[in-house]
């Protein structure tokens, strides 16, 4: 073959081949909708993620678990600092006055009286 055909044949394969990549690629990326890519953090602050921390055991932890976990995990309440009592029942009356928590008076008592177990001021 001459050098000008070899040339030709060769420059029509790369195209070919380049034009298949294009199609192929319209056919994944849907037409019109933007290609969004979401980086995330590994150390995002603002992750619910279910990587829980240890839930320690105590009176009344399933209360606890079962009501405090609909809208936040149990990361919010196990990092915070020790409180005495009083203050626990103000962060559980909080959840339910103004977040919307569904919990019956008895169970708030309970879910406090773990709170104070688990991470109360002695
Ligand atoms: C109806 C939804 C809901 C439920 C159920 C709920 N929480 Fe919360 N909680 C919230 C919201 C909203 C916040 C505020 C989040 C923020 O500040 O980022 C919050 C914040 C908190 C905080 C952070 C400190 C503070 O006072 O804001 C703690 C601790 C906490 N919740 C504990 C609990 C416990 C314990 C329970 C179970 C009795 C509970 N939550 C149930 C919605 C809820």
């Amino acid at each position: 073959m001459k050098p000008v055909l070899t040339a030709v044949v060769a420059i029509a394969a790369v195209a070919a081949v380049a034009y298949a990549a294009i199609m192929l690629m319209e056919n994944l990326i849907p037409a019109g909708k933007p290609l969004v890519v979401q980086v995330k953090l590994l150390n995002d602050p603002s992750d619910m993620s279910p990587r829980e921390p240890n839930v320690p055991t105590g009176p009344h932890k399933s209360e606890f678990v079962s009501n405090c976990t609909t809208c936040h995990s149990t990361r919010l309440t196990m990092t915070q600092p020790n409180f005495p009592a009083t203050k626990w029942t103000e962060v559980v009356k909080k959840m339910v006055t103004v977040y919307g928590a569904k919990i019956d008076a008895p169970v708030e008592k309970q879910i406090v009286e773990y709170l104070a177990a688990i991470k109360g001021v002695k």
